[in-house]
This record gives structure tokens, sequence and C-alpha cells, in this order.
């Protein structure tokens, strides 16, 4: 929760409580000034005091946020009008006056009361929670394994779930992976237990020749396949040796940098040579060095919660280039939600349509995983086609429909003559769109031509 995020409704009631307050004072110093034998001075200095005690916590109440304004009202304000009202009615009691309760109060009672109870229930309710991201980059000072890991755990899979959606973190790998045991999308391998199984991977021949042999430069993502020695300096890990010394973490951290220097067998085109993984540490995702260690930290650790032994990562130290993280704080953190009013390109991007298709018009969209979007030709086509059984009659509606309900027609993979897998493409599209958002979407993807 965040310290600025209040209940306006507690404000609100402490505000009406200290005005009742006041009322009482006034009320109470009217009738000792009818009377003759009744002291104004020490009445006054009670109510008085009631009013100052209300005033300082009304003010107190403006500095805290919602969780504590919560315990606080119930706490002490509610104790604080509580004696107030006792002392009221034992000032009338003595005084003897006949209509001690004016309508006035009756309707602030019956008022209080409701509010009260209704305030209860609202915060009872289960809370939407509106916090914006923890900032998976912000480190300070010493940390922990346990801590670090958990930053890759952000990374990948952002913070807590929001009204029930499935989190996403800017690493984007949740899109097409899946990290629980037996769990699969079918276009993407499991990456449960890859904290130790890339060792296996190594030592393949395949490995060593498939699909550029060890020590040849991959061009996609211009890294030396197998030379952990070679990787770019902010990325290398200290000491790391040539290929005969590539360990498990060296192995997950190639992975990463450069998906195409080694395909595993099935989840590759072009006869498992090219991946259709984006490279992390570049545009879109742009992981930097100690956001891809944190990640590796979370792969070498998740398959036994509590357990670091296995991380071999460093922690990461204040001269791994806090002003590059710094600056990543300012502009890198994807937002989980669009509103529309965004262009059209920060739209296709937070949305992370670009990890999977080639889009006309989209800088650096040459995603692999499902169709190229040439809608303008594309949508026509599908709708005409036989097995097309959904509710669209033109492109826009083809359009919308193929983003909010992706299985209502899968499209036929022309190069691997086979359809395209359900399921794949993220079915929750529809949870995280504005409408005008999605208009606008709809708009640009129905216009993208080849
Ligand atoms: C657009 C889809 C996509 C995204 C996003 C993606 N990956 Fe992958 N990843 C793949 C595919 C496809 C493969 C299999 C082909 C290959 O080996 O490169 C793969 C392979 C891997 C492997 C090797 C797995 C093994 O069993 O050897 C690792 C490790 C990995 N990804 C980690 C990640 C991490 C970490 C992220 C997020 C920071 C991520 N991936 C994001 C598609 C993706
Ligand atoms: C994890 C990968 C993935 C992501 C992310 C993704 N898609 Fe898809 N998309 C696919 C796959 C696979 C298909 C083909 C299967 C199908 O038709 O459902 C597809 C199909 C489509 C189609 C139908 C294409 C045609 O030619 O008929 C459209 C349109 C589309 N996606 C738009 C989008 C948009 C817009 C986004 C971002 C908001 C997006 N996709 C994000 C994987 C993805």
């Amino acid at each position: 929760m965040l310290p600025e995020q209040r209940d306006i409704l507690w404000t609100f009631l402490t505000i009406m409580f200290t005005l009742f307050a006041f009322y009482a004072f006034i009320n109470v110093v009217k009738h000792c000034r009818e009377r003759e034998n009744v002291s104004t001075t020490f009445w006054g200095a009670i109510f008085g005091g009631f009013l100052f005690v209300m005033f300082l916590e009304a003010v107190h109440m403006f500095g805290l946020n919602q969780q504590e304004q919560l315990s606080f009202f119930f706490g002490k304000m509610v104790l604080t009008i509580f004696l107030l009202l006792l002392t009221w009615g034992i000032f009338f009691k003595s005084m003897e006056i006949e209509n001690q309760s004016p309508p006035i109060i009756r309707a602030f009672f019956w008022w209080t009361t409701i509010s009260v109870l209704l305030a209860g229930y609202s915060n009872w309710l289960p809370q939407q929670r509106s916090d914006p991201p923890p900032k998976a980059t912000a480190f300070v000072g010493e940390i922990t394994m346990e801590e670090y890991a958990e930053m890759g755990r952000v990374i990948i899979f952002g913070t807590e779930q929001i009204a029930g959606q499935k989190a996403i973190g800017k690493g984007q790998c949740p899109l097409c992976h899946t990290f629980d045991a037996g769990d699969n999308i079918g276009r993407c391998p499991n990456l449960f237990g890859v904290g130790t199984r890339g060792l296996e991977r190594v030592k393949e021949d395949r490995y060593k020749t498939s699909p550029v042999a060890v020590g040849e430069n991959e061009p996609k993502s211009n890294i030396i396949k197998g030379a952990p020695d070679q990787i770019p300096d902010e990325y290398r890990r200290a000491g790391a040796p040539g290929f005969d010394g590539m360990n498990a973490e060296d192995y997950i951290r190639e992975s990463m940098m450069c998906p195409s220097c080694y395909v595993v067998k099935g989840y590759g085109k072009a006869g498992d040579t090219v991946s259709p993984m984006p490279v992390i540490s570049k545009p879109p995702i742009s992981l930097n060095n100690v956001e891809v260690n944190a990640v590796i930290a979370y792969l070498q650790s998740y398959n036994e919660p509590g357990d670091y032994s296995k991380v071999t990562v460093p922690l990461p130290s204040a001269d791994d280039g806090p002003t590059e993280t710094a600056a990543e704080e300012e502009g890198g953190e994807a937002p989980l939600f669009v509103t529309g009013s965004e262009p059209i390109e920060e739209i296709v991007n937070v949305l992370g349509c670009p990890l999977c298709h080639t889009i006309p018009g989209i800088e650096g969209a040459m995603g692999e995983l499902g169709p190229k979007l040439h809608e303008k030709i594309n949508a026509p086509k599908r709708i005409k086609d036989p097995r097309y059984k959904g509710k669209a009659t033109n492109t826009k509606e083809y359009v919308r429909e193929s983003i909010l309900n992706p299985s209502a027609f899968l499209v036929m993979n022309e190069e691997e003559n086979e359809l395209y897998p359900d399921g794949l493409m993220p079915q929750d599209f529809k949870h995280k769109l504005s409408v005008d958002a999605i208009d606008k979407l709809v708009d640009f993807i129905s216009q993208t031509e080849g």
C-alpha cells in the first residue's frame, strides 16, 4: 500500500467528528451560561479539551495510509468519541436537563452508526489493489540471495495478481513459458528444472554444432556460442572460463542472451535452427546484467523454495552499474495496463504482441511464434475459410475477435503445415484492455499488410 493512498471516508468521518466535538462544546457552554450554579470554565475546559484532542486526531489522520487509518480510527477515534458522548451524558444528567438529546444529536448518532457499519463492510470486502509494481530494479545497499531471487521472480511474474488476472513482469517469460512441473502450453519448453538440466544440454553432441558451432558468432544476438568468457563485459560472470568450464548458470544466461545459440529440440523453426525466443538483453525486453542474474538466481532456486545453495550467480554490488538501473526505474518498467491514450507503438509493445508477431509498422516487431500480422489481407481470407466458425463478418470484427477470443479460429501455419497451437496467444487481453485501447489496436492491426 502506498503511503499516499488514503480512504476518503475515514478522513471525512474524522472531520465530521471534530465538527461534532465543536458542536458539543458550544452546546455545553450555552447550557452552563443559562444556569447560575454551574461552572462554565470547568465544563468548558473539559469539552474544549475534547475538541482539541479531536482536532489533533483529525490532523493526524491526514498523514496515515489506509491500513493505519483503519486501526487508528477504531483504536483511538472511536474511544474519544465514546468518552465525549459519555461525558456529555453525565453533564446532561447532573444538570438535570430535560431534553437530553436534541434531534440533531440523534440524527448524528444514526448517521455515524450507519457510516461506521458501511465503512467496516467496505473495508472487509477484498480490496482491489492499485499499487504500481514495485521497482524490480531498485536495490539499495546489501541484499540477501532470497531478496535477489525474489527480484527475479518479480521480473518474470510481475507483482501480485490484480483482480484475479495472471500477472506478468517485464521479462514477459510467462507469455511463452510455463514454470510448474507438468504444465505445458506447447510451443516453449517448461522451465521447471532448467536450473540443473542446462548442463546436460551443453553435453549433447547437438549443442557443439547446431545451429552454430561452439566458438562461432551467432549473428542475431552477436554472441559467441559456448564462450562464457566472451559474453559482453557487463553481463559476464567474474572469472568465467571458456567452453570447458561452462556451468548451468552460463547455459541459462546464454539461453536468454542468445536464444538461437542452441535451440531445444522441437521448439525451434526451420528444423530447430532458429529460436522464436526474443533476445532478453535487447529491446523490447532489455534486461540489464543485474536483472538477468536475478532471473537466473530465481530459476536456480525455485524448485526448492527457501534453498539458495544451488544459486551460483553473485549478489549485485554497487558497481554493477547503478546508473543503468536508475535509468530503468524511470522508463523501463513495463506497466501492466494500457489506457488507450498511449501511442499505438507503446500499446503494442506493452502488451507484448511483438514477442510473437511480426507486425509491419512497429519497429523491432519480429516475433515468430504466431502468424505475421498482415491482417488487411489475412482477415478476409480467414473469414472465407471453411473452417471458420467465428462471428466476424469484416476485417475489424475478425481482428477484434482474434484479440479478445484467440481460440475462435486457429490459423494454419503454412511453414510447418499444422495449426498454430491453441492457448499460446494469451486469452486474457479482454481483461487488460480498455475500450479505447482495443479500438485503437483493432484500427491499427486491421490496416497492416506486408
Ligand atoms: C516469445 C516467447 C518467449 C519468451 C517471451 C521467452 N522465451 Fe524462453 N524460450 C522460448 C522458446 C520458443 C524456447 C525454445 C527454443 C530455444 O531453445 O531457444 C525458449 C527457451 C528458453 C530456455 C532454454 C530452455 C531449456 O530447456 O533449455 C530458457 C532458459 C529460457 N527460454 C528462458 C527464458 C526467460 C528467463 C524468459 C523471460 C526473461 C524467456 N525465456 C522468455 C520462447 C520464449
Ligand atoms: C505468446 C505469443 C502471442 C502473443 C503475446 C500474442 N499473440 Fe496473437 N497469436 C499468437 C498465435 C500462436 C496465433 C495463431 C493462433 C490463433 O489464431 O489463435 C495468434 C493469432 C493472432 C491473430 C490472428 C492472425 C491471423 O492472421 O489470423 C491476431 C490478429 C493476433 N494474434 C493479434 C495479436 C495482438 C494484437 C497481440 C498483442 C495484443 C497478440 N496477438 C499477442 C500468439 C501470440
